[in-house]
């Protein structure tokens, strides 16, 4: 694994992935292919979102022109900012990797209105109630404790606004080490509600496992290629996750979850996409 240039400190898996899936065409053929119609072709995307789960997202965020977007370990930052695009929106990215958000200020091209910090999810540092939206794509399910993202959505939405998420919900494995339950959710919906959200959106994708398991195969098949693309450590860890993530979804009973929430009252303006 490589090192931070201005740390000395080995990377985190998320830098040494950052630093090198963009640049890979097969990478990009495997996902093209897994998806198919539902592939979303966005730059900057590193999650298993389709076009079906933003078709949800966007609409169900009733962010109107100039609202404020919050986006929750946004990564190279492509869905969070494809809905800012469409609703003429400002968006605030964060994520934990200072190489997913270098990434992400590369493929915001200087858009106005647009902005990413390295931060944590769970403690942003962003004002409370400064928010008209918040998204979190396939970001919730890699934390610790997915509940602490919850209360600072909760936090940073004024009253009325929604969040929207896309995620798995997971039971812990059998034998699991109680202190690592906590980042299994197995029904975010009282989770919400816990924080004051109100649900109003909650469903399974079609076809999201076969997608997720034709992904992985396609890791593990196209080796050669791939190492030269990424290099040996940013492969390596793709493929031990394209390993895992077949057990992992049995053992854990999976599924993955597009949810839409609102922190209560009714928003101000409504929502207009842009034609
Ligand atoms: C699977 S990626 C999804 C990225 C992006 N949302 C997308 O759709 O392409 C998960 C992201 O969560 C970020 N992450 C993990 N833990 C985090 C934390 N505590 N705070 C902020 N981001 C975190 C990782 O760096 C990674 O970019």
């Amino acid at each position: 694994m490589g090192e931070s240039p201005r740390t000395n400190q080995p990377e985190s898996p998320f830098d040494v992935l950052y630093r090198a899936v963009h640049d890979s065409p097969t990478l990009g053929d495997i996902y093209r292919r897994a998806f198919g119609r539902e592939w979303p072709a966005l730059q900057g995307q590193t999650s298993f979102v389709t076009k079906h789960e933003l078709s949800i997202i966007g609409p169900g965020l009733q962010l109107a022109s100039g609202g404020r977007l919050v986006d929750l370990g946004c990564g190279a930052g492509g869905p969070g900012l494809w809905i800012a695009n469409a609703y003429e929106a400002s968006v605030i990215g964060v994520d934990s990797s200072a190489v997913a958000i270098a990434a992400a200020k590369r493929f915001a091209n200087d858009r106005e209105g647009t902005h990413y910090r390295v931060a944590d999810m769970t403690n942003t540092g962003l004002s409370s109630g400064s928010f008209d939206a918040a998204v979190s794509f396939d970001a919730l399910q890699v934390l610790p404790d997915p509940r602490r993202a919850i209360v600072e959505a909760a936090r940073l939405l004024r009253p009325g606004a929604r969040f929207a998420f896309a995620t798995w919900e997971s039971s812990p494995p059998t034998g699991a080490p109680r202190e690592a339950t906590s980042r299994f959710i197995d029904d975010y919906r009282p989770v919400l509600e816990a924080s004051g959200f109100e649900v109003v959106h909650h469903s399974e994708p079609d076809g999201w496992k076969e997608r997720q398991l034709a992904v992985s195969r396609g890791v593990l098949a196209q080796h050669t290629e791939l190492t030269r693309e990424l290099g040996s450590a940013a492969y390596e860890l793709l493929c031990a996750e394209a390993r895992e993530d077949a057990h992992w979804l049995e053992a854990s009973r999976a599924r993955r979850v597009v949810v839409v929430c609102s922190t209560g009252r009714k928003p101000a303006r409504p929502a207009t996409p842009r034609q």
